[in-house]
């Protein structure tokens, strides 16, 4: 399928996937294979990535690996070949799943590194997915370190989300407003996540 394709766009995107749903029964298909984000952003994420041919992605926090499960979904779907550095201290029993499917089925590399970004020395890649400790420090950490090595794309999820007052799933919303402004930048919010206060992606362009 060709990604240029005028009736292609994050909507199509969501077509396609809803009439291959079924596919996901082969991993059981529960919660925890999604990516734990708004869909609607998550795609409009993934349909940029694309656009910009995003071919490597350092991914910080992959819980279930659902949202490289979904963005390779779509990758092969458009013959675009992705390939996974996903770090995180504790990933769940779906990522090896998840993994074995995309390397097997699409031929894509996911290489998973079980420890917190803080001890792994980032290396170059196209893009960057912010999702793991969501205290401050940590999402600078991880900004400051994949600054350096992004080529195209820095994304931050949690650009939105609002919880009671201390919890640090508010830090990345705080980090986001102070940088957003010195780069070229693209947000995702979608309503229904913005009703609850929760989600929002954030994304910047190098
Ligand atoms: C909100 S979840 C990630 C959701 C996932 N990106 C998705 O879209 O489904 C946060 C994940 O970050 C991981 N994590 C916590 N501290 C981390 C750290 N220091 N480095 C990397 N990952 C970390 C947690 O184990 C958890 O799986």
């Amino acid at each position: 399928m060709d990604f240029n394709d005028e009736n292609i766009n994050p909507k199509y995107i969501q077509n396609i996937w809803h009439k291959n749903f079924a596919k996901w029964r082969i991993f059981n298909a529960s919660f925890e294979q999604h990516p734990s984000q708004s869909l609607k952003e998550c795609d409009s994420l993934i349909y940029r990535m694309i656009e910009n041919n995003i071919e490597t992605l350092l991914s910080i926090g992959l819980l279930s690996a659902g949202f490289e499960l979904r963005a390779s979904y779509f990758y092969n779907q458009f013959d675009k070949n992705l390939k996974i550095v996903g770090i995180d201290p504790n990933p769940t029993k779906y990522v090896q799943e998840v993994k074995e499917f995309v390397e097997s089925e699409y031929g894509f590399h996911f290489n998973v590194i079980k420890d917190k970004s803080e001890n792994v020395v980032f290396e170059n890649n196209d893009m960057v997915f912010i999702d793991g400790d969501h205290h401050y420090k940590c999402v600078k950490s991880d900004f400051e370190k994949a600054i350096k090595i992004a080529n195209k794309m820095i994304a931050f999820h949690d650009i939105t989300t609002t919880v009671k007052e201390g919890a640090s799933a508010n830090d990345p919303k705080i980090f986001w407003k102070e940088i957003k402004n010195s780069y070229k930048h693209e947000e995702f919010k979608h309503p229904e996540a913005l009703k609850n206060l929760i989600y929002g992606i954030g994304v910047i362009y190098l």
